[in-house]
Order: structure tokens, then sequence, then C-alpha cells
């Protein structure tokens, strides 16, 4: 099977969303070779604190080493395989032990001890060999607090991957004035019954507020305008409904930036900055520390929700970070995490956690209506025999392009899709030409 034939411009074979075999590819040729998000570094704050996750089909663990640096490194003991840290996070100490016979390694993974060695004399088995240690990750880098790994030693920088998109990050960290955030230990793991690119596909459609959340929008908005009507105004969280029963016009006046690569940008479009006095209190400290003029520059910038593809999503005014980590065509675990500006008024964390509780959780009305969407969306495509084509066709030849970047001249068009897609078939080209070589 050839993937390159499976995307055109304005539409995509169902395959792609449903066929193990291109998951398999897909494994191969982006999770494992691209640049993955790990966790942030407050997640593991003291030596020896770590936390497992996966990167593409492995197994990894992500560890606060005694150089305080923080290591990611293959979960499996060299000695037979077992997985060294079988919770999701904890303390190891200042060594993994191996539950199975006791071999142990330091936090970088070198081998430490091996019991009764002498077992081993005369044979090709000697601690200098690399194959007694744990491996680590190809390249390990981060950003602004933020870990990410690669398993390949090939291919672009950290930055160079991040590129534009790295403002996900800046815009998140430059609204604390110590210029950091702090991650809220609190993470929902959902397991999604679909393919990971609805998900991403979903993050910058803006055709599908007004009608996928509409039966919570607009009873917000009503609530919101009588509040507003008794008292003069009403608490933001508010707002967070409301907005998604914003009218189509309104959706497509809002623009998405698609870069080259598949990341994007849905711009502001919440009215995020009020004048209450926490707001102003915050936004004091922030022309203290930085002075007016770039402080301005740090609050002003026109973001609602930042794409880094193919498996995050950052809502970094509301310090609000998804990542995706798919297990199989049609399940994608997801991680919600939410995180907290350093330095800032109790009253601005409280923000993130509405937000996180009100839209982002899997308990509330929000996400439950998209996680129905995205698994009947599976179901369609693995089942129906009605057609075999993904329709990307919306305002197709009427967006923008400069310098390969790709700006919606509507909110509404479907140029994100087209262009994680044409990320997408950029990462499988080398499965394509294995392909066209094997024909
Ligand atoms: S499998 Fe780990 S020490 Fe034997
Ligand atoms: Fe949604």
């Amino acid at each position: 099977m050839n993937p390159s034939a499976l995307v055109e411009p304005d539409r995509v074979h169902r395959s792609v969303y449903t066929d193990p075999a291109i998951f398999e590819l897909e494994m191969t040729h982006i999770w494992e070779k691209t640049w993955v998000y790990c966790g942030h570094e407050s997640q593991v704050p003291n030596v020896g604190d770590y936390w497992t996750l996966q990167i593409g089909r492995q197994p990894m663990v992500m560890v606060r080493d005694q150089d305080r640096s923080v290591r990611v490194l293959y979960n499996r003991c060299p000695h037979r395989g077992v997985e060294l840290c079988g919770n999701q996070k904890g303390n190891t100490g200042r060594a993994f032990v191996c539950s199975y016979h006791a071999w142990t390694f330091h936090l970088d993974g070198r081998v430490r001890a091996i019991p009764l060695m002498k077992g081993y004399d005369g044979t090709r088995l000697t601690p200098d060999n690399p194959d007694c240690s744990m491996k680590a990750a190809a390249r390990v880098d981060s950003y602004r607090g933020f870990v990410f790994a690669s398993l390949s030693a090939e291919g672009p920088s950290l930055a160079e991957f991040l590129g534009d998109a790295k403002v996900a990050f800046d815009d998140m960290c430059d609204r604390s004035p110590v210029g950091e955030v702090e991650v809220v230990p609190i993470c929902h793991r959902v397991v999604q019954h679909s393919n990971w690119k609805f998900f991403m596909e979903n993050q910058l459609d803006a055709l599908h507020p007004s009608v996928t959340h509409q039966s919570t929008g607009v009873p917000a908005r009503r609530v919101e305008n009588r509040i507003k009507a008794e008292q003069g105004k009403a608490p933001l969280f508010f707002h967070y409904l409301s907005t998604f029963a914003s009218s189509f016009d309104q959706w497509d006046s809002v623009q998405t930036v698609n870069f080259p690569n598949g990341h994007g940008i849905l711009k502001g479009y919440m009215g995020l900055r009020p004048t209450d006095p926490d707001t102003l209190e915050h936004e004091a400290l922030l022309k203290k520390a930085y002075g007016e003029e770039k402080a301005e520059e740090y609050l002003s910038r026109s973001i609602h929700h930042v794409l880094i593809y193919p498996y995050l999503s950052v809502q970094s005014p509301l310090q609000q970070l998804r990542c995706l980590r798919p297990t199989a065509a049609n399940r994608t675990l997801s991680e919600i995490w939410h995180f907290r500006l350093k330095g800032v008024p109790e009253a601005i964390y409280r923000r993130s956690l509405w937000y996180y509780n009100l839209v982002n959780s899997p308990a509330t009305m929000i996400n439950a209506d998209d996680l129905e969407n995205w698994i009947k969306g599976q179901w369609g495509l693995e089942a129906s025999k009605a057609g075999d084509w993904v329709s990307f066709h919306r305002n197709f030849g009427g967006d923008t392009e400069k310098d390969g970047v790709i700006y919606s001249n509507n909110g509404t068009s479907e140029a994100v899709m087209r262009s994680q897609f044409r990320a997408w078939a950029e990462y499988m080209k080398p499965a394509a030409a294995q392909t066209v070589r094997a024909a």
C-alpha cells in the first residue's frame, strides 16, 4: 500500500484513519522519528522522580538525574527485557532496581551493579558492554521547561521542529513575571476510541463549535446575559462556555495560521483580558517585570490554540495542554494537563482551573460532545461502505499561502486539515518510496 496515494489536496482516503498497517507506518515514520513531548520538568522536581510515557510504540521513562538534568530512557531492563518502572510515576531513589534479578542502573541508564557478576565470567557480557545499560532516547531537549525526546539521532533540532509554533510555550510562560510555569500534577488520562487525527483536526475546526456545543453554549449565554442584566457583569467562566455558541460569521472571522510541518494557530476570539482587579494586578506584575512595552506585547498575542503536529494542543492564554499518545488506529490515549503561572495571584490560577474543569476535562459537556463525534466518525469510516473519501473541500483554493504558511481567509476553512495532511504525506514519503520499490 502506498500512503501517498491516500492523500489528495482536497480529500483523504478513509483508511488513513482505520487501517492498522497505516498506523504501524505512522509509528515508524512519524512518532519514532520526530520530537515527541514527554512532559514538563516540574513533573519530576526531585532527583529520582520519574514519569513513564509512550513514544510511538516504545515504553519510556523520564527521570530527574543526580546532576539535575532530565533524562529520557527506554523503560526496559537490558537483562531479560522487564519493564523497570511499572508505575505511572514515582521516585526510584538513586538508582533503578529491576524487580526480577536486581540489576541496578544509575539514573542516566548506565549499569551500576549486576548481582553475582562472576557468573558472567568468560561470556561476552561485561559491565562495560553498552548492552548492559538502559538505552537512552537518541536525543533529549527542552524549551522553557517543556521536555521533548526523539528516538532518532537524525533530523531537525527541537528548535527547527517547533519553528514558529514555539510561541505556544512563550505565550504561556511570558504570562508569569518570572517567565515560568509549573505543572498541576493532576492529569486526566482518557482513552479516545478514535484515530488521533480526529482530535488534531478538531482543535482548529471553527466550523464545529456552534453546532457540536450548541446545547452547552446557548444555555450558558442565556444565564450569562441574565446575570449581567441583574448584576452588571457575569463571572468569566460563563463566557468560556457561551462563546461556543458564536455565530458562523463570527467563527469565519477568526483566522487559522497553518505551518508547513502541520503545526497551526487558531487566533484569539474569546476576549480573555477583562478589567477586574485580579487581572489588573496580574498585568501590573508583568509590567514591573518586563516593562510596559514588552508586557503589552505578551498580553496582546492573538492566540486561542496552538497545535504542535501531530500530538499536542496548547491553549497558552489559559495554560492548558493536551498530549496524544496513540495506541492503535482506533484508540488514542490523551493526557490533559493544566499549569500554574509562577508568581501571579491565585485568582489567575483559578481561571485555568475553571477552563480545565469546564471545557477540557472528560467530565465536561464540551469534551464529551467532541468525544462522541470522534467515535461516531471512527465507526462511520470503519464500517460504512457508502463512500471511501473524507472531504476537506471547504474554502479549497480560497486561502492565502506565503512562504509555505497557509493563512485562512475564512476561519471555518478546512485549510487546517489540508495542512495537516500535507505534513503527514511529507512524513510518510519514505514509506511511500519503500512501497514503490517493492512493487
Ligand atoms: S530482567 Fe531485569 S534483572 Fe533480570
Ligand atoms: Fe469541540
